[in-house]
């Protein structure tokens, strides 16, 4: 009998009660056990500004993550010294009932960052996680692991997010994401902005130059994630990570940056060195996502039982340099993800044996017309700059190996829900996949939505592949069962406010066996985005978002 997923709580604990566990490690009171420092003298004060995460739940296992940030915006403020950091996993948010526990160390050459594997989980269940460090306990994070390899969930529900430029608005989206009920968050790029401080904006990015050396990024990234609704976002659910172009330096391609004319090959391989290091050290991710020199593995793959694989993809660090025409997009040679990782993907959604295989991916697949008219204007650093490799995978989605590819995307800082066809210029091209494009965090700002459709509107007339598109913050919530995926447009009123209301705003559904996707209902009119509710600065809604001098 095909078991219910997510699991009802009650029957979860009946469950995990058969669990042999080890002698309780905690003090009766509940609190962790105190691990003595090493030597070198007291801790300071406030480790745990940063918040908790955890992330790439497998069946048996989930990472956990902190990192000790007395001075998040001073290279974080720790001796420099290793630290233990203890922690432990529980299967009640009270530490009754203690499943696994550890001491972990928080090195210097890592930021102070702690990653844990934690192994021997039980799959398709809801634990609770802490640390302590010297005296200080951190907050409490809840987790999931994903269901076994041979279960059949009935249900997967999860949401997407990406482009949270802080200083666009507050992370109102999150303050909502963090109350829903979800399996875990795919978080599809663009989680720090490198872009330097603009003290006209509703929050100013801290230093005072773009981040280049890892104490940079380092202080960057803390920056976010002091942010209190993006701490509550990632200690209620296991986070699935990648990474676009602004976590290292706007439209980079593999070793060239942006500005090749102003950062040579040497000062931009150490950049990247220094971007990555930083990166991982703020995710919960595995060690096999750990940095080499110039390499950190991002893309990898999860599954939910028989129902789902999540195909994560990396367009960033494999990828020929973008075109600079739309004829010379047309070149054979030029790769979004490389050789390897193309082959990787195919392989993978082959065989991967679930009735969905969702891409977790960056930048747009279906072609995106900036003009209406004869003339067509494209962002060639999208895949309409990458045309011979998308027409061969989406080729691939239309062979009949692959079952019910769905492309999750960022980047766009904008809502585009999309048929998939291997030639977008030629309506008899069959659909053979479905693309949500899932607006942005705060990146953009407060939308006008009428000068958005004003443009876009007349393009859309024209681009018959397109099925709903919008301009508004937010993120999607995306529900999985054998014979549907229903997708719920989640929208806030504004992000220039520490407050903001949420709304459905829209709902999509892909029917399993049916290539395509369609609108389920839509507000009748969007409500006007409260654009005078904060300090207004100008915004680029289109791309990112860096706010006009
Ligand atoms: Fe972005």
């Amino acid at each position: 009998m095909p078991e219910t997923y997510p699991f009802n709580r009650r029957r979860f604990v009946a469950g995990a009660a058969g669990l042999v566990v080890g002698p309780m490690l905690v003090a009766p009171d509940g609190a962790l056990a105190h691990v003595p420092s090493t030597a070198g003298g007291p801790l300071p004060t406030g480790l745990f500004t940063l918040g908790v995460a955890s992330g790439d739940p497998l069946p048996d296992a989930v990472v956990i993550w902190t990192r000790l940030a007395p001075q998040p915006l001073a290279g974080g403020g720790m001796p420099d010294r290793a630290v233990p950091v203890s922690w432990e996993v529980a299967d009640d948010e009270g530490f009754r009932r203690v499943r696994r526990r550890g001491v972990a160390t928080a090195a210097s050459r890592s930021g102070h960052s702690v990653h844990v594997d934690v192994q021997g989980l039980r799959p398709d269940t809801v634990y609770w996680y802490r640390f302590r460090a010297g005296s200080e306990v951190s907050p409490v994070g809840r987790t999931r692991t994903a269901p076994a390899s041979h279960a059949r969930p009935r249900q997967l529900r999860f949401a997407i997010a990406s482009c949270q430029n802080y200083e666009s608005g507050y992370y109102t989206a999150y303050r909502h994401l963090s109350e829903e009920d979800l399996a875990f968050v795919a978080f599809l790029g663009d989680y720090i902005y490198e872009g330097r401080p603009n003290p006209a904006a509703l929050r100013a990015h801290e230093g005072t130059d773009e981040p280049y050396t890892l104490e940079q990024y380092r202080n960057r990234h803390a920056q976010y994630r002091s942010d209190v609704d993006l701490q509550a976002a990632h200690a209620a659910f296991p986070w699935i990570v990648t990474l676009d172009d602004h976590e290292v330096d706007n439209n980079w391609a593999d070793e060239i940056p942006q500005d090749p004319d102003l950062q040579t090959p040497e000062a931009f391989r150490a950049r990247r060195i220094a971007a990555f290091q930083a990166y991982y050290e703020h995710m919960p991710l595995r060690r096999t996502s750990l940095p080499r020199e110039l390499d950190m593995k991002l893309y990898r793959r999860l599954r939910f039982g028989d129902l789902a694989s999540v195909h994560v993809l990396d367009t960033r660090q494999y990828r020929s340099d973008q075109p600079a025409t739309i004829e010379a997009a047309m070149d054979p040679s030029l790769s979004m993800t490389g050789p390897e990782q193309e082959r990787w993907l195919v392989r993978g959604m082959r065989s991967s044996g679930t009735g969905w295989n969702l891409l977790a991916n960056q930048v747009m697949w279906a072609s995106n017309d900036r003009r209406a008219g004869p003339e067509k204007v494209f962002d060639l650093d999208n895949w309409d700059g990458y045309r011979v490799q998308r027409r061969r995978l989406l080729e691939f989605f239309g062979s009949g190996q692959v079952d019910n590819p769905v492309v999750l995307t960022g980047d766009r800082h904008c809502t585009w829900v999309c048929d998939l066809r291997p030639d977008f210029d030629d309506p008899s091209s069959p659909v053979v996949g479905a693309e949500i494009t899932g607006t942005s965090i705060a990146s953009g700002g407060n939308a006008n939505p009428a000068s958005f459709h004003a443009t876009y509107d007349p393009i859309m007339a024209e681009s018959p592949h397109w099925k709903y598109i919008d301009n508004q913050r937010g993120y999607v919530v995306c529900d999985v069962t054998p014979d549907r995926m229903l997708s719920s447009l989640r929208l806030v009123d504004t992000v220039w406010a520490p407050t903001a209301n949420v709304r459905t705003a829209a709902q999509f559904v892909v029917e399993a066996g049916r290539p395509g996707i369609s609108v389920v209902s839509q507000e009748a009119t969007p409500p006007a985005a409260l654009r005078s509710a904060g300090p207004v600065f100008p915004v680029d809604d289109d791309q990112d978002s860096h706010p006009l001098q």
